[in-house]
This record gives structure tokens, C-alpha cells and sequence, in this order.
């Protein structure tokens, strides 16, 4: 949830640790720290944003080589300038930045309080500096060594020591990365952090403890021996992830989709899966959380019509408490992010199962990546508004050719035509992307709405969830997506001329049947906006306001639906003047159960 970033080399690590921090401000944004000094340590925290926390240094002679950062996402104590990270120990010799949560910190710090330990702060981060002091017998690296074995829970820290040119990161449960540069490296949360200097990087695993000098690095296992790690070229660049001339990323995200998702049906033109081509399996299970969860949904409806095999989605949090029955089925597991604790625990208890596992994600290296057999990769690009738009999108696609690959594999009736029209959603979505201005037209009637909702049947149902979904995290607005069809069960009683109605219509075997509804919300006085196939005719007499997507198969509109969906929450979020890329309370990348 909080995003880390260390450096050692010879450039002012000041610099280098708040450039880096601009770029981790997605995963964790109260409270933000710094700690920097060659030879004796000094940190700047506070409560609050990078620019503020850079605005206090900038008055200060902060300098030095060496030092790391941290953005937080508070876990363990509420934001503040004392939770913040970095932590330093009694002595004031190690510094520490830490991502995830220590379970047993309360008998640890009981322990070390006994000891003559003080702590100044709730977290359970704080323990862990502690630790090492505690441990310390002038090695540092055997100390970390010997801290971590005790910690109990999911990590990824990295520790610094005044007087030493090395930096300790190390990885459980938790992201952590190095970048190699020259004569500099770097040890991060996240790849975007370093970007700016190098794309060469090295994926830690679980259970990996990486040393890095200005000049070498190496990575350890807890006991102590070296092991090998490969180094990956990142193909993205920084402008990739940065803004670009929009106004926020979710926008320039937005408008990335025809790239991204010709990106996904690149990456997967030639699946291979074992999963699917030597096993045979009755059913799919799908899990998966927020957006992922939708685009699971969106999946069902896809497999069920395509292969004629039963599909089940869950929420992963919903799945891991279960009772669980073992059945003929491989798992999908779909996370952008690739790191979602509830998602990835469902992917241990599927494989303990015995059962065969692909993940859909879009961060290579990410840890679910490490518990699956096989992995369809998204190819979206960073994507850093936390509200996901090309994340999703790219992943409806990469379901696409997964229905594509098991019907060619079990040999179903031929759907060329399908597959054809599947490569033309790259330009369906351009053309959705140039309606912007009609779109931001529509918003202005949303702008003063407490209350909304999105409906839709069949594969648009989760469509609307997600349109919900979109305007309710950036808009602050209450939204609900609904099956058309469960209207007249509860949510009729809530219609007035001040709750807006998006109804999803395009042609398909429920479209006179969400006419209807459609009329029967209009009846009610609720205004609609309709979104329906280009050319259609009918669908303006019944609503106040069309927006228009391109023609396509039936199973291919939540792509093109989607995309006009956002521009919808987007804009409609801009007027209210909402924080769009960082809609309060909520985080990117959820790594805590
Ligand atoms: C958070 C993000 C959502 C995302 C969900 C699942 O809530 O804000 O955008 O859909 O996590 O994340 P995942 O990385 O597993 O797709």
C-alpha cells in the first residue's frame, strides 16, 4: 500500500528520493518521509504530500549520497507526522522505511520495551528498527538477518546505517525492486520510482534480502546464501509514466486504451497454456477484487457463450472464508495490480487445493506472478490514477483470447469472424475516445446529482457496475450499478426527476427488454441518459440524453461501454472538482487484507 524507494550512488540522494516519491505518491499518500546523511542520519517527516514534505527540506541543508524515502497508506496508526516513515532507532544509527504489516509487533515491542526500548510512534513498523538495534553487533546486514526471522506478517523494508554505503531491502509478501543504474542503484516499491534513471531492474521474491552499493549488488536468502536473480530490461519509459499533456493520469489513461489494448492482443496473439491445452476441466472458477472483480464478471458471460463451460466469479475476500468444494475446474485469478492480499491468498488456497491456476495481471514480476502455473500478461502500461481504466479494459481483452485459445484448443465451432472483429477494438475505441466533448456535454447534467444509477442486462449488467464503480470512487456520487431486471425489487421506490439513470442498451437479445425498463424509469421521472449502437433511432425517444458507441458484437460492448463510461465519471468528477488521480480514502494497489 505505501510505496518505497532507497538510492545509493553520487548524486544528491535528496533529489533523487523526492523524484522518486512523486512517482510512488499513487501507492500511499498521507504521509510521506525522508531520511538522508552519509555519516549521520537525518529525517524529514510529516503528515500530508510530497510537495509539502519538499517544501519543509527545501529551508534545510539536508545532504548526502544515500538515503530513502517512503509515501504512506496508513495501516497501524492514524496518519501524522509521528507514524510517518522513516524510523530511526534509540540511537538514531538505522533508518528504516517499511511497506505491509507486522502481526506479532506487540509482543515484539513488549519485548523490547522490557529492554529499555522507547517507542514515539502506534506503528508496527517502528519495532522492527528496534530490532535491529537490539541485534546489532557491528554487522548490519546479520542484524536485518536476524530481525526479520523474528517478524511475523508481510514486508518489504529497506534500512540504512549511518557511516555505511550499503542499503538492506528486504522482501516478504511484498514488492520490492532493485534498479540497477551506473555507479548508482536503487531499491523500490515500485519500478516507476527509478524510472527516470535506469530500466534495468531485478525482481526480489519472497524471502530475498538484497545488499546494494553504489557500485554492486547481490541477493541473499534468509539463511544467509547468495542466490541468483535475473535482470530485466523494463520496456517502459518515463514519459509512460508521467502525465503527458493531460490534465490527470486517469485522463491520460483513458485515452491510452487503443494502445494498451492493441498492446494485450499482441502479447497474447500465440498463448500457450498448459493450464488449458493439456488438462481437461468442466468449469471455470474466477476471483478477483474491485474493477478485476467486474471485469470477472464481464468474463463469465464471455465463457459461458463462447465455450458452453460453467463459470463461477467470487470475491477474493468472499472466497478465502468459503467453504470451499473441490470440483473439475482451473482458476483464473484476475489482478491488475498483481499484488491484491485478498487475491493473492485465494491463489495459495486454489493451488493447495491442487487445482490448475492462470493470473490475468499487468505488473510483470508482480507476486502473483509467483503463485500461478501460468500468467496472461495485460501489457497495459503503468497505469497510476487509482481509479483503473486501461487496466481494465486490457483485461476484458486478455479474456477474450483466453475464451479464443480454449475454443481453438477444444476444437469449437469455428468463430473467425469473431476473432476479426476482435482486432478492430483498438479503432472502436478511438472512435469512442473522439466523442470526448459530447460526453463532457452529458456530465454537466450530472454535476449536482447525489444519486445515480447504471443499468444493464446480460454482459452489460456488469458493465454497469463498473460505470457505478467509476463514478462513485472519483465523483464522490452514489452510484449503483443494478440489473435491469431487479428494478421493480427495490430500486423503483428510490427514482425521482433528481436521480439520474444510465441505461445500457446496446443491440443484443435483452434490448427490448431494457427498452422497457427503460420506460419504466423515465415513467418515474428520473432523467436517462442512454448508451446505445451508433444509428440507433429508437433509443433517442425514450431517453434525455444518448451517448453513442460503435457498432460491434454483442460481447465485445463493455469494451467500447467502458471507455465512454469513464469519460463520463471523469468529467462529471472535474466539474465537481474532485481529486480525481487520488480519490480520498481509497489506494491503488490494496496489499493488506
Ligand atoms: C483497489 C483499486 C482498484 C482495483 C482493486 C483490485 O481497490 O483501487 O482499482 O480494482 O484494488 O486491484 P487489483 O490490482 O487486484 O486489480
Amino acid at each position: 500500500m505505501c510505496g518505497i524507494i532507497g538510492y545509493t550512488g553520487n548524486r544528491n540522494a535528496l533529489e533523487v528520493i523526492l523524484e522518486g516519491l512523486k512517482r510512488l505518491e499513487y501507492r500511499g499518500y498521507d504521509s510521506v518521509g525522508i531520511a538522508v546523511g552519509n555519516h549521520e542520519i537525518r529525517v524529514y517527516k510529516r503528515r500530508g504530500s510530497v510537495s509539502a514534505l519538499e517544501s519543509d527540506i527545501r529551508k534545510t541543508s539536508l545532504s548526502g549520497t544515500i538515503g530513502i524515502g517512503h509515501t504512506r497508506w496508513a495501516t497501524h496508526g492514524e496518519p501524522s507526522d509521528r507514524n510517518a516513515h522513516p524510523f530511526l532507532d534509540c540511537t538514531g544509527r538505522f533508518a528504516l522505511v517499511h511497506n505491509g504489516i507486522i502481526e506479532n509487533y506487540q509482543e515484539i515491542k513488549e519485548e523490547l520495551r522490557s529492554k529499555g526500548h522507547s517507542f514515539t510512534s502506534d506503528t508496527d513498523t517502528e519495532v522492527i528498527v528496534h530490532l535491529i538495534e537490539d541485534l546489532y553487533e557491528g554487522d548490519i546486514l546479520k542484524a536485518v538477518m536476524g530481525a526479520v526471522s523474528r517478524l511475523d506478517g508481510s514486508f518489504a523494508i529497506v534500512v540504512m546505517a549511518a557511516g555505511e554505503r550499503r542499503l538492506i531491502g528486504v522482501r516478504k509478501e511484498s514488492p520490492l525492486v532493485i534498479g540497477l543504474g551506473e555507479g548508482e542503484n536503487f531499491l523500490a516499491s515500485d519500478v516507476p520510482a527509478f524510472l527516470k534513471y535506469t530500466n534495468r531492474a531485478v525482481f526480489l521474491q519472497d524471502g530475498d534480502i538484497a545488499v546494494i552499493t553504489a557500485n554492486s549488488w547481490k541477493v541473499l536468502n534468509f539463511g544467509g546464501e547468495e542466490v541468483k536473480r535475473e535482470v530485466t530490461d523494463i520496456p517502459w519509459n518515463v514519459e509512460s509514466a508521467e502525465k503527458g499533456g493531460f490534465k490527470h493520469f486517469m485522463l491520460k489513461e483513458i485515452f491510452e486504451q487503443p494502445y494498451a489494448i492493441m498492446n494485450t492482443l499482441r502479447g497474447t496473439s500465440s498463448l500457450y497454456l498448459r493450464t488449458v491445452d493439456e488438462n481437461d476441466f468442466e468449469r471455470i472458477k474466477i476471483v478477483a477484487c474491485g474493477t478485476s472483480y467486474h471485469a470477472g464478471m464481464i468474463g463469465k458471460y464471455v465463457f459461458e457463450e463462447m465455450l458452453r463451460i460453467p463459470v463461477d466469479v467470487d470475491v477474493a475476500s468472499e472466497f478465502r472464508y468459503r467453504e470451499r468444494i473441490r470440483e473439475d475446474a482451473i482458476y483464473v485469478f484476475i489482478t491488475q495490480s498483481g499484488e491484491t492480499a485478498d487475491t493473492l491468498a485465494a491463489a495459495r488456497i486454489a493451488r493447495r487445493m491442487g487445482h490448475r491456476t492462470i493470473a490475468i495481471t499487468n505488473v510483470i514480476g508482480s507476486s502473483i506472478t509467483r503463485e500461478v502455473d501460468e500468467v496472461i500478461y495485460t501489457n497495459a502500461g503503468p497505469e497510476i490514477g487509482v481509479a483503473a481504466t486501461k487496466s481494465f479494459t486490457t483485461q476484458i481483452v486478455a479474456i477474450y483470447r483466453l475464451a479464443q485459445h480454449i475454443a481453438e484448443v477444444r476444437g469449437l465451432a469455428a468463430h473467425d469472424d469473431l476473432w476479426t472483429e476482435l482486432r478492430l477494438l483498438p479503432r472502436l475505441v478511438s472512435n469512442v475516445l473522439q466523442r470526448h466533448s459530447e460526453i463532457e456535454d452529458i456530465a454537466r447534467t450530472l454535476k449536482t446529482a447525489q444519486n445515480m444509477f447504471y443499468i444493464g442486462r446480460n454482459i452489460s449488467y456488469p458493465t454497469a457496475l463498473e460505470g457505478a464503480l467509476k463514478m462513485k470512487e472519483i465523483s464522490y456520487i452514489h452510484a449503483e450499478g443494478y440489473p435491469a431486471g431487479e428494478l421493480k425489487h427495490g430500486p423503483l421506490a428510490l427514482l425521482t426527476p433528481k436521480t439520474p439513470v444510465v441505461a445500457l442498451v446496446p443491440p443484443d437479445r435483452t434490448y427490448m427488454k431494457m427498452l422497457g425498463n427503460v420506460k419504466e424509469v423515465a415513467a418515474r421521472g428520473a432523467p436517462v441518459i442512454g448508451v446505445g449502437a451508433e444509428g440507433d433511432e429508437d433509443l433517442i425517444k425514450y431517453v434525455d440524453r444518448t451517448i453513442y458507441v460503435p457498432r460491434t458484437r454483442p460481447i465485445f460492448y463493455p469494451v467500447p461501454i467502458s471507455v465512454a463510461l469513464q469519460l463520463l465519471a471523469y468529467y462529471t468528477a472535474d466539474m465537481r472538482g474532485c481529486e480525481i488521480d487520488k480519490p480520498r480514502n481509497l489506494a491503488k494497489s490494496v496489499t493488506v487484507e
